[in-house]
């Protein structure tokens, strides 16, 4: 099939690369003309396991090219998706201005027939809109061409995006025509090798459910934060907790980690505009806000547990002169995507409180630079930035923290203090080691 992808960004640029793998024939259109230029010369802008090479393999193939040249992919496809960003306005509210501009060209440039299929996270009504540009472009051209708004929202997680968009839960496709259904059925037919996973429903509910499935995520984890917090503080193992409650097959184990609160360009942004959604039809998403609100707190744990344990409680600055480590910068690992990363807020804390902080990640250092800048230093090894530091600090779960040289760590710390906000060690262990070790919602 002949597609173009509007947006060369996470979902973009997957998407594109994955249709292209299974025969398709995909033009990636982005507004960001070096985005494009760096394309063409295989640079992907995102670290994201496995897409390079599906990118380079596939334009080299030829089924798979970049462009800002609208009115070309417009022409040349049947089947155009939006892929753009859809960040949070002021409000709280999705800021539509990429979709509908996205919409508005291809009323422009059309010639015949088209599927404008929405990808990017918009909120229930937003197809009445991509329609309404649309047919406002189309009216203005004096042309009365057919086409169809699809809603086909994406569930991919970052560091796991080709997996999820190659061997998906579902697809969810929302329609109102029975012919679009059936050519959206056709195109994702490769990735439901298995049995079929496509879920057809209207186009409304299938804008509800990408913002349900996020929020209910992030209501699982907030949820798990809680009974961390409240394990700590009755001395019970919220790890035991999480096995107890997760070998229920109603409630299942994942997203039950407690951490550092959820970050990330979607949960936050996503939960927002549920709210939003909810507040511009009079009704209040009470549970929802409750989501937000602990997991704004459950950010400044971690930095809380450092002040209490490092802190000179009189001092205007309480942690001047202490030098705090920390391991992971990304809001997850196999990412270098630092947006809304509880990171920033953790490193900011010890900062305002007069701690030096140094810091190891695998990916998002030069992301990171762009906040911190020389207000903390970096380093590519893990074990560099212990040397003399007062405690190491886990903030994001990469693998290579999962089993580290302990000897080493215990050598280079100046005090034996790891405060762990992922709890990647067995408790018993580490103080067996000499470890002070403080994990979260169990003892360390
Ligand atoms: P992104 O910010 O990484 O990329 C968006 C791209 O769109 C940018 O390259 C930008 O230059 C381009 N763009 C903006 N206006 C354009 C236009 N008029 N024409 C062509 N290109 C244009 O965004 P993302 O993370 O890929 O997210 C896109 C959407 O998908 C959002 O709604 C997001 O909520 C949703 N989503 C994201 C993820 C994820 O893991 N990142 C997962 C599922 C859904
Ligand atoms: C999330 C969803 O998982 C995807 O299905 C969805 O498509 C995507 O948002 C989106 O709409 O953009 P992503 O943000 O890439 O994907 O990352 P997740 O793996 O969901 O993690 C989000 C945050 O929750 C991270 O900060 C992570 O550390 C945290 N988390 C996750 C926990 O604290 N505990 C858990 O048990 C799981």
């Amino acid at each position: 099939m002949k597609i173009c992808v509007f947006g060369a960004g996470y979902v973009g640029l997957v998407a594109a690369a994955c249709f292209a793998e299974s025969g398709n024939n995909v033009i990636t259109v982005d507004v960001d003309q070096a985005k494009i230029e760096g394309l063409k010369q295989g640079i992907i802008p995102i670290y994201e396991p496995g897409l390079k090479e599906l990118v380079i393999r596939n334009q080299s193939e030829g089924r798979l090219s970049f462009t800002t040249d609208i009115e070309a992919a417009v022409k040349a496809s049947l089947i155009s998706f939006i892929a753009v960003g859809t960040p949070p306005g002021e409000d709280g509210s999705a800021d539509l201005q990429y979709v509908l501009a996205v919409g508005r060209s291809i009323g422009q440039h059309m010639q015949g027939y088209k599927i404008i299929v929405d990808k990017s996270t918009v909120p229930v009504g937003t197809a009445d809109k991509v329609r309404a540009a649309v047919q406002a472009e189309l009216d203005s051209r004096g042309v009365g061409f057919e086409f169809d708004v699809v809603s086909n929202p994406e569930f991919l997680k970052e560091g796991a995006a080709i997996d999820d968009f190659m061997k998906p839960d579902r697809v969810v496709i929302g329609t109102d025509n029975v012919r679009t259904a059936e050519i959206m059925k056709e195109l994702y037919e490769p990735f439901m090798r298995k049995h079929n996973r496509m879920i057809i429903m209207d186009i409304r509910s299938a804008e509800m459910t990408k913002y349900a499935a996020n929020a209910m995520l992030a209501t699982r984890i907030s949820f798990m934060n809680q009974i961390a917090n409240l394990c700590e503080r009755m001395n019970a193992d919220v790890a035991a907790v999480r096995e107890g409650i997760g070998s229920d097959s109603r409630i299942g184990y994942d997203f039950l980690f407690p951490g550092p609160g959820y970050g990330g360009s979607c949960f936050p942004k996503d939960v927002k505009a549920l709210i939003r959604t909810a507040d511009e039809c009079g009704y209040e998403m009470l549970l929802l806000n409750a989501v937000e609100e602990v997991n704004e707190l459950q950010k400044h744990v971690l930095a809380r547990k450092v002040l209490d344990l490092l802190g000179d409680s009189g001092a205007d600055k309480p942690l001047a002169g202490k030098t705090v480590a920390c391991w992971g910068l990304s809001f997850k690992p196999r990412t270098d995507d630092m947006r809304e990363a509880p990171s920033l807020t953790i490193i900011e804390e010890l900062l305002a409180n007069g701690a030096q902080v140094r810091a190891h990640d695998p990916e998002a250092i030069k992301e990171a630079r762009k906040t911190f800048g020389d207000r903390i230093s970096y380093s590519t090894n893990q074990y560099e930035i212990l040397s003399g530091a007062d405690a190491l600090v886990i903030i994001t779960d990469w693998s290579e923290y999962r089993n580290p040289d302990f000897e080493r760590i215990m050598a280079d710390l100046k005090e034996p203090l790891i405060v762990d906000g992922r709890n990647l060690y067995k408790p018993d262990r580490m103080q067996l080691a000499g470890f002070r070790y403080i994990p979260l919602g169990r003892n360390g």
